[in-house]
């Protein structure tokens, strides 16, 4: 089966930039993504893109409205495609039997549901969110019970691996590609209908193809052995600061190890993102699931190392500054997750402003990318009261505006900006004694002392 027309249903953080790199590198075959929310199809189909992602505009700008289209018209998408991507959120269940673990699954259901009513003839669907093993035999389930045409499907599962912002090269030069599908013929020519796509500009080698099951599971279990190394570097950074190692060098010095590898080992104030505390909990609710408290206890602890980095973070400014922010300027630098992304979902920035300000510090927040409307909505969801974050929340149009009068300066997100700031001048503007607690390690300690700051970093110490 030769594809010739795709849709995507999600035009998200995923669906977008992945379907505008297979439209650019698959010029024969048209591309449509489809998702409900207008303003978000209006954004990719205008000069400001909905993502922040660096080279992601001129991927888009190469094939939109040649080959890439994005629309509200989802059944008419549906309905002119030979391969439908489902790429909708799954996010964390937040009502009912599995609450604040299981994924909810109730847009992927409503969408497998539609492709059913407006399908004819032969399609492949393709699981591209992040969803529990076995979710393909509910899909089949419903596509089955519900095709009033007598439209025929194949379902695969091809999980997505991009991090935000890397999105562009990681798409364009992944460390592998994921098929999984069933092993009937009818499977395996489904599997080679999708492979053949991606083989347009990926060697066929790193185009890895499993069974259903297998692909699934292994999405769930490659964020949950990423996220590991994160909350286990980062338990070592509480060590670094009691015994004064210093958890750059450790890092290092593991990491050297062929056997550890260097990545992923950078201490922070904790991971973030829509990811890996979502999918580890999907995973943490599978073992219940499947009788497995020990595997689930196992990974459990992952997210709650998380947690207790953030909050000894906030812990460890309070009792820095003589034990109480209240009314003390405190700037934020970056709220983002990460650099290079405009995406706040889970950033560890919630979590330690929100708790900066239960402790009624004034909060002077800056970061590149991300909106004063976003800053304030999140801490708003976060459970900060709305006059709260009136009265002491001010978000800055940059790092200066940010740090003059504060009494102290914390960096949540690792932008490069903020490695290149000027010091001095930022000593001279901010109340003295002038604290930095550095949450992402990208400040040089000997260059804040030596400019008079009194200067913390996680797994450093001061
Ligand atoms: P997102 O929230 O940015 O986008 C999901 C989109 O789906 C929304 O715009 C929503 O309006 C749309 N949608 C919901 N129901 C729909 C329907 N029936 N028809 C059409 N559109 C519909 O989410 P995302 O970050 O793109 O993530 C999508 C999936 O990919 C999740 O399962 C996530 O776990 C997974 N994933 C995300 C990343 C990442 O970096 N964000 C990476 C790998 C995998
Ligand atoms: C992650 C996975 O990397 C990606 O493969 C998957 O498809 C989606 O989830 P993402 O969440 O976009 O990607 O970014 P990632 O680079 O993994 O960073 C996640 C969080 O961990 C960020 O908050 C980041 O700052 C933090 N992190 C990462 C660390 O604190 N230390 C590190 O060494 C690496």
């Amino acid at each position: 089966m030769k594809i010739q027309s795709i849709c995507c249903l999600g035009a998200g953080y995923v669906g977008g930039p992945t379907m505008a790199m297979i439209a650019a590198k698959c010029p024969d075959i048209q591309v449509t993504v489809a998702d409900l929310n207008e303003a978000r199809i209006a954004a990719w189909n205008s000069d400001t893109l909905p993502v922040y992602e660096p080279g992601l505009d001129a991927i888009v700008a190469s094939a939109v409205g040649k080959n890439l289209h994005f629309t509200t018209d989802i059944r008419s998408a549906i309905a002119a495609a030979d391969l439908i991507f489902v790429s909708v959120g799954t996010p964390t269940k937040s009502y009912g039997i599995g609450a604040g673990r299981a994924a909810d699954l109730r847009y992927i259901e409503s969408a497998a549901r539609l492709i059913a009513e407006v399908s004819e003839g032969h399609k492949i669907i393709v699981e591209k969110s992040t969803i529990p093993v076995k979710t393909a035999t509910a899909i089949k389930s419903i596509l089955a019970a519900n095709s009033p045409h007598g439209a025929t499907f194949q379902v695969l599962s091809n999980p997505e691996f991009l991090a935000e912002g890397t999105a562009v090269e990681d798409l364009e030069c992944p460390d592998r590609i994921l098929i999984g599908g069933e092993t009937t013929p009818e499977g395996h020519a489904a599997v080679e209908a999708l492979a053949s796509v991606y083989a347009k500009w990926i060697p066929r080698d790193r185009i890895l193809t499993t069974n259903l099951w297998s692909s699934e599971l292994s999405k769930l279990v490659a964020n949950a052995f990423l996220a590991q190394r994160i909350s286990s570097i980062n338990s070592i950074s509480a060590l670094c600061e009691a015994t004064g190692a210093d958890v750059d060098e450790v890092a290092r010095a593991i990491g050297m190890d062929s056997r550890i590898g260097p990545k992923f080992l950078k201490a922070s104030v904790g991971f973030g993102g829509s990811c890996f505390q979502k999918d580890i909990l999907n995973l943490v609710y599978l073992c219940e699931s499947f009788n497995l408290p020990h595997v689930s206890e196992y990974w459990r602890q992952v997210v709650h190392l998380n947690d207790w980095q953030k909050s000894r973070f906030v812990e460890k400014i309070v009792r820095t500054l003589y034990n109480t922010v209240n009314g003390k300027r405190i700037a934020i630098l970056g709220f983002a997750f990460k650099k290079d992304t405009n995406d706040t979902r889970e950033s560890p920035a919630i979590q330690v402003c929100r708790d900066l300000l239960h402790e009624r510090a004034h909060l002077a927040i800056y970061d590149p990318r991300v909106s004063a409307e976003n800053i304030r909505e999140d801490l708003m969801i976060a459970g900060v009261p709305r006059e709260l974050i009136e009265s002491n929340v001010e978000v800055c149009s940059d790092a200066y505006a940010a740090t003059e009068n504060a009494h102290a300066i914390a960096t949540l997100t690792e932008w490069d900006e903020f490695r290149a700031l000027d010091l001095a001048r930022i000593f001279e503007l901010m109340l003295k004694p002038a604290f930095v607690f550095d949450g992402r390690g990208i400040l040089s300690l000997d260059s804040l002392k030596a400019h008079g700051f009194d200067a913390f970093a996680i797994g450093k110490g001061f």
